[in-house]
């Protein structure tokens, strides 16, 4: 493999601070012999502090599930990148279609943030994916090269290696629906041909791309085997920890 795996989960709007503490602790001593992929838990804001505390001394690194794209000011409620870094983020998603769908963020907004987290040295986790009509008139293909196009719009080449994009077709997040395995892999192949039209060869194949939606201890092995699906981003089966170490596990 030119490129790692990574295994990340993104708990949305879950666990308060004592159920992070709680979780991370339970999965501490699965983890603590895994070295075929990285780990990631995408926490809420207010659970970062004691998620970093937690997972201390562990390979499992802390990301945030969101960033604003400005430095600082008048922005009531949003939180910044040297906001996050002093509280020990190393990754953050962007562009979730969660925030595409209720926050209205667009694919510029999704290019700035992108930007503004690997100037603060993050490893932004970027998400692209189309809706169910989208795959259903067939337009997935040119929805997803625009998507990640605009995303890292920018982008330099050194930089590009340290995106991960999280291919996450809508209509697979929550629902129990999967992408077949092939499917995952056609898409995040095509997310790879768009990358390397962009960057060249030697880029392409250093990117992590993931596969998310109803990702769960019975499906990952298969999915994680195909040649394009670098790793996971997982909602619902990140809120247990042997739920989530099963997937870890599936990596190997
Ligand atoms: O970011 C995670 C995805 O939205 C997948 O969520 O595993 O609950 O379907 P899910």
């Amino acid at each position: 493999r030119y490129r790692k795996t990574i295994i990340a989960g993104n708990w949305k709007m879950n666990m308060t601070p004592s159920q992070a503490k709680a979780l991370i602790e339970e999965l501490k001593p699965m983890v603590s012999k895994v070295k075929w992929c990285e780990m990631v838990l995408c926490v809420p804001y207010v659970d970062i502090p004691t998620a970093v505390k937690a997972a201390k001394g562990s390979k499992i690194a802390i990301g945030a599930e969101n960033m604003h794209f400005e430095p600082k000011g008048a922005y009531t409620g949003e939180v910044s990148a040297d906001m996050l870094k002093e509280c020990g983020v190393k990754y953050v998603i962007i562009g979730h279609s969660e925030r595409r769908q209720y926050f209205n963020e667009t694919d510029e907004n999704v290019n700035k943030k992108v930007k503004v987290a690997l100037e603060a040295g993050f490893r932004p986790i970027v998400c692209v994916g189309e809706s169910l009509t989208e795959r259903e008139q067939d337009v997935w293909y040119e929805v997803i090269r625009k998507q990640v196009k605009i995303a890292v719009q920018g982008v330099s080449v050194d930089d590009i290696k340290k995106v991960v994009i999280a291919y996450e077709p809508i209509w697979a997040i929550g629902t129990g629906k999967t992408a077949t395995a092939d499917q995952a892999n056609e898409v995040c192949s095509a997310i790879r041909d768009c990358l390397r039209e962009l960057y060249g060869a030697r880029a392409a194949r250093a990117i992590t791309i993931q596969y998310g939606g109803s990702m769960n201890a019975k499906n990952a092995a298969e999915l994680l085997s195909k040649p394009d699906v670098d790793g996971g981003l997982i909602g619902g089966a990140s809120l247990k920890a042997p739920d989530f170490f099963a997937i870890i596990e599936a990596a190997q």
